[in-house]
Order: C-alpha cells, then sequence, then structure tokens
C-alpha cells in the first residue's frame, strides 16, 4: 500500500473540495472540541446552527467556565445527550483551573478530561494541534476497512485499536488535521455506508475493496 500517493491524492482532493463547516475557519482547540463533541450522535447539518449560537454565548473556555449550568444546557437543548454538555463544561473548568485556560496538547492531559474519550482526543490533536494522531469514529473505521480491505467486525470493542495503528501508519506527517478531516468528508460524502460513489472517489486507486468489488460488503459489523 503506498501511503504518501494515497496521502496525496487525499489530500489534493480536499484542498479542492472540503467542506465549508464554522468549525473549520480557524484551528482554535477549543472550537474543534465544541465541534467535535456536538458532531458524535448528532449529523453536521444539525450542528451548525447549534455550534454557532453556543460559540456566541461562550466564545471562550472562560466564558464557558463561568455560565451557569442551566443556561449552557438551554443552549444545548434540541440536540441531547445532555452529559456531553455537563462534561463538557466540567472539563473546561478544570481547563481555567488547573491549565490556566490553554487546552492540553498531549495525550493524557487531554484524555484525563470529563467526556474526552480517544475520539475527542485524538480529533483536538489532530485538527487543532497538527499532531500525526488518529482520531477514529464509525465513519474512519468504514473507509480504512474498504482501502485495505480489513475484514475485522466493527461492533468488537477491539477493533477500533486495529483502525487507531492503521491510521498511525498511514497519515499525513505533514498535515495531519487536513489528513483526518479529508477522512470524514471522504466518509460523508463519497465512502458511504450504501452506494459509495467510488466512481467519484479520489483514493479509488488504491482501495482493495473497490478492486475486489466487495465495496457494499464492508464493513463488517455483526450486531446491529
Ligand atoms: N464529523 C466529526 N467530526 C467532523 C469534522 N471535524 N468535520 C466534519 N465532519 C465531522
Amino acid at each position: 500500500f503506498n501511503s504518501f500517493g494515497f496521502q496525496y491524492d487525499l489530500l489534493d482532493w480536499y484542498y479542492e473540495n472540503k467542506r465549508n463547516l464554522p468549525w473549520r475557519e480557524s484551528q482554535d482547540p477549543y472550537k474543534v472540541w465544541v465541534s467535535e463533541i456536538m458532531l458524535q450522535q448528532t449529523k453536521v447539518d444539525t450542528v451548525i446552527p447549534y455550534f454557532e449560537r453556543f460559540l456566541t454565548k461562550f466564545p471562550t473556555v472562560y466564558d464557558l467556565a463561568k455560565a451557569d449550568e442551566q443556561d449552557v444546557l438551554k443552549t444545548w437543548e434540541g440536540l441531547g445527550y445532555y452529559s456531553r454538555a455537563r462534561n463538557l463544561q466540567s472539563a473546561v473548568k478544570e481547563v481555567v483551573e488547573k491549565y490556566g485556560g490553554k487546552i492540553p496538547d498531549t495525550p493524557d492531559e487531554l484524555g484525563s478530561l470529563k467526556g474526552v474519550g480517544p475520539y475527542t482526543k485524538g480529533a483536538i490533536l489532530s485538527i487543532a494541534y497538527n499532531q500525526p494522531e488518529p482520531a477514529v469514529d464509525g465513519n474512519v473505521m468504514r473507509v480504512f476497512s474498504r482501502v485495505l480491505k480489513i475484514e475485522e467486525d466493527i461492533a468488537k470493542a477491539k477493533t477500533k485499536k486495529t483502525f487507531e495503528s492503521v491510521v498511525r501508519e498511514v497519515i499525513s506527517k505533514e498535515d495531519p488535521s487536513s489528513f483526518n478531516q479529508a477522512i470524514m468528508d471522504l466518509g460523508a460524502t463519497i465512502c458511504t455506508p450504501t452506494s459509495p460513489a467510488c466512481l467519484l472517489c479520489p483514493v479509488q486507486e488504491y482501495c482493495r475493496a473497490f478492486a475486489e468489488g466487495v465495496q457494499e460488503d464492508l464493513p463488517i459489523k455483526t450486531k446491529a
């Protein structure tokens, strides 16, 4: 597998086709964090207006840290999974108290914050801090299960580790931020769960599933 060719063609496509999303207007780690928490259980189109309102109301970690919890929850109203908002505020308070308001840039410190699991940690480290760290969710597993024809069951918890290792190997060391976001866009717009648009795919030539005509059979997922 030619990682350099894959990175080049993927990034070339991303620079030309990236979706204009409000959290992509800067690499502010706070904005990246808020967006990734919102995007975990909610679709991009739904998140956009909530993200805009949330950032208008709580533009910095300091504003969120000192806000009234009821006010935070009210701003979150409609997004659901309210523990996301509670954990986010509690973690942001820790950032202000323990780290002087600077969102940590190490895996251990970030990962110790409330609500920051492996996915969110990797997303912040890569997207905001340009570190070559994996941020593996279902979309990322779908893309790489097809490209590399990985037949592990994505319903199994340990399969995520396989994909984290894969991403560590193939991620662009020059632009890990764009690489991870490019995979997200590819998964959302081209390498979709059903009827993927392989004929439009910028990395079709690297895709083992496409070569063998099995793209619709991957990823393998046992339990619903
Ligand atoms: N889904 C999860 N994170 C995303 C991001 N940063 N951009 C677009 N879609 C996403």
